[in-house]
C-alpha cells in the first residue's frame, strides 16, 4: 500500500505557484528521494504534508485514508515526522531532554526514567551513536541531526521526512546517517529524502520523484535510471562538470597570511599565500579550523598573532569594512548571518556593504536607479528566479539567495575572493554556474581562496590544495599531484605518500 498519496496539490505564494498540481506517492517501507532545482517546490510539498502549510487544492491520503493535516500535531497523530534543515533544538538542554520535551507523560521529572528507557531502546534498536546526557550545545551538526531523527521516532513517526539532511554533514556523518536510514527502512518505516546530491540519491533510494517548476517531471525506480539522466531531468539540459585548466599563468601574491593560529589546540600556526590568477582550495573535514580561517581573514574574529597582507597592505587590525575596501569579495559559509538581511528587499541586500560606493551614494542619498540597474543585471547574469527586486530576499530559495550574494560580491572588481562553502544547499545547475563563475574570476586574474567541505569542488577547481587538520596545514599539493584517497588520508590526520609541507 501507499504510505503517502498526495493528489493534485496546488500551493501559491502570491503569484508564485510553488506546487502546481503535484501527484506524489510513496510506498510503505520505501526510501523515496525528492529531487529538483532550487525553488522548485520540494520543501513546500513536504511542509504541506507535515501541516506547516495548507494546500490551496488537492488531497492527502496516509496509508490509504484521507487525511486533514492542519498542523504538525495532526501530522504526528498520523505518524508523520519531519527533520528540517535548520534544527529546532534547545542548546542548554541535554539530548534526552530535547527528545522528550513536549511529550512527557505526566511531567518531565516524574517519569524521566521511563522516558529514558524508551529513548535508549530506540538508540539501540537503530544503532544511533549518541550520548543521551550530553548537552546539545556540545554536539556536532551530525549529532544534532540524530537528535532530531530520534525526536520524530520517539513521537511515533513511521513516515520520516528529511529536508536536505546531508547539506551540512561531513562524508563520515553521511555514511552514519545512511546506516540509520536503512535500519529504519528495515524496521518498516517510510522515508522521504530531499537532496541535491545525485550520488546519494543513487546510493540510498528505492524510487525517485523529480520536480521542476512546481510540477512532477519524472517518477522512476532508482535501479532504472542514472545520475546523468536525473541531472538532465532536473535542469532541463545536460549539466557538465567544470574543471580548472592547468598551466595558467599565475601572477603576484595578492593575499598573504603569516603565522596565524586557527585553533587553540593547534600545534602549528598557518601560513598561506594566494596569487593572482589562482584558486587555492582548502580541503578538510568541517571543524578543523575552516570557520576560524574564514573569520580571521574577513575580520569577524580578532587576529591575536601573525599577519594578513592584502595587496601588500597589513590588514590585521582593520575592520571588516576596511578590509573589503582593500578589494576583498566575500562569500560566507553562513550567508544568513554574514551576507544578507532576510526581511530586506533584494535591491537593499544588493547595497549591503557597498553603501559608500560613489555609484550608489550621491551626497548621502541612495541612488536607487543605479542600484536597481546593477542588481537586475547581476540577477539576470546568474539566472536568478525572483518575483522582483522588491521581494524580501528571505523568500528566495537558498540557491537563489546565493546567486544574489555572488552577483553583489563579484560586481565591484575585487582582487581577492574569500569563498566559503559556496555550493552548500545549491542544486546542480546552480553549482555549475558557481563553479564557472569562480573559474572566470580566476581567468580575469583574481586570487581566490576556496574553502569547501565538498572534496569534488576542491579537486575540480583548485590549482593548489591545502588540507586543514586540527587547525594546521597537514599537506599542500599542486594540482594533479594527488589522488582523492591521498587527500582523504590527510583530512583524517593520517599522512599519505604525497608531498607534505
Ligand atoms: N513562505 C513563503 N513565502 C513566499 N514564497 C515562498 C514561501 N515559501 C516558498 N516560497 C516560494 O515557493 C517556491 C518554492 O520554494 P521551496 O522552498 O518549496 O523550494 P525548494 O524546492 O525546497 O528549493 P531549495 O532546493 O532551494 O530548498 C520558491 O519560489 C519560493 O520562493
Ligand atoms: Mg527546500
Amino acid at each position: 500500500m501507499e504510505a503517502i498519496k498526495m493528489t493534485g496539490i496546488v500551493k501559491c505564494f502570491g503569484r508564485v505557484r510553488a506546487n502546481d498540481g503535484i501527484d506524489f506517492t510513496v510506498n510503505e517501507q520505501e526510501i523515496h528521494c525528492l529531487l529538483g532545482e532550487n525553488g522548485t517546490g520540494k520543501s513546500t510539498l513536504m511542509n504541506i504534508l507535515f501541516g506547516l502549510y495548507h494546500q490551496d487544492e488537492g488531497e492527502i491520503f496516509i496509508h490509504g485514508k484521507k487525511a486533514a493535516i492542519s498542523n504538525p500535531n495532526d501530522a504526528y497523530e498520523l505518524g508523520i515526522g519531519m527533520v528540517h534543515q535548520h534544527f529546532m533544538l534547545v542548546n542548554q538542554l541535554t539530548v534526552l531532554e530535547n527528545i522528550i520535551m513536549g511529550k512527557e507523560p505526566g511531567g518531565l521529572f516524574l517519569n524521566k526514567k521511563k522516558c529514558e528507557e524508551q529513548v535508549s531502546g530506540l538508540v539501540e534498536k537503530f544503532g544511533f551513536k549518541i550520548n543521551l546526557q550530553e548537552k546539545v550545545e556540545n554536539l556536532s551538526v551530525g549529532m544534532r541531526q540524530r537528535v532530531e531523527i530520534l525526536k520524530t521516532l520517539y513521537r511515533g513517526a513511521d513516515i520520516v521526512i528529511l529536508d536536505e539532511p546531508t547539506a551540512v554533514l561531513t562524508p563520515q556523518e553521511v555514511d552514519e546517517l545512511f546506516k540509520i536510514l536503512r535500519q529504519l527502512k528495515k524496521d518498516g518505516k517510510t522515508i522521504v529524502f530531499i537532496t541535491h546530491k545525485l550520488n546519494e540519491t543513487m546510493a540510498l533510494s528505492d524510487r525517485i520523484t523529480v520536480l521542476r517548476k512546481g510540477k512532477v517531471v519524472c517518477r522512476c525506480n532508482t535501479s532504472e535510471t542514472d545520475e546523468k539522466e536525473l541531472a538532465a531531468k532536473m535542469v532541463g539540459r545536460s549539466v557538465e562538470t567544470v574543471i580548472t585548466k592547468k598551466g595558467q599563468i599565475r601572477g603576484g601574491v595578492v593575499m598573504e597570511l603569516k603565522n596565524v593560529r586557527l585553533l587553540k589546540k593547534a600545534q602549528e600556526t598557518v601560513s598561506l599565500t594566494v596569487h593572482a590568477g589562482e584558486i587555492l582550495g582548502i580541503a578538510g573535514v568541517d571543524g578543523n579550523g575552516q570557520q576560524e580561517l574564514e573569520a580571521l581573514i574577513i575580520g569577524n574574529k580578532k587576529m591575536k598573532e601573525g599577519s594578513l597582507l592584502i595587496n601588500g597592505t597589513e590588514a590585521r587590525k582593520m575592520s571588516v569594512k576596511e578590509r573589503k575596501k582593500l578589494g576583498i569579495g566575500y562569500i560566507p559559509s553562513d550567508r544568513h548571518k554574514n551576507a544578507m538581511i532576510a526581511d530586506f528587499s533584494i535591491a537593499e541586500n544588493f547595497l549591503l556593504g557597498y553603501q559608500d560606493k560613489p555609484q550608489y551614494n550621491s551626497h548621502g542619498f541612495i541612488n536607487y536607479a543605479n542600484l536597481r540597474k546593477d542588481a537586475q543585471e547581476q540577477a539576470d547574469r546568474f539566472e536568478t528566479k525572483l518575483a522582483g527586486l522588491d521581494q524580501p530576499i528571505g523568500q528566495l530559495s537558498g540557491g537563489n539567495q546565493q546567486k544574489i550574494i555572488l552577483g553583489r560580491e563579484t560586481s565591484h572588481d575585487p582582487s581577492f575572493m574569500l569563498v566559503a562553502q559556496p555550493v552548500r544547499g545549491l542544486d546542480i545547475g546552480a553549482i555549475e554556474k558557481v563553479h564557472r563563475t569562480l573559474l572566470e574570476l580566476k581567468e580575469q586574474g583574481k586570487a581566490i581562496l576556496l574553502i569547501s567541505a565538498e572534496l569534488s569542488d576542491i579537486m575540480n577547481l583548485s590549482d593548489r590544495i591545502a588540507v586543514l587538520y586540527e587547525g594546521r596545514v597537514s599537506a599542500l599539493f599542486e594540482n594533479g599531484e594527488y589522488t582523492k584517497e591521498e587527500i582523504g588520508l590527510f583530512m583524517t590526520g593520517k599522512s599519505a605518500g604525497g608531498k607534505n609541507s
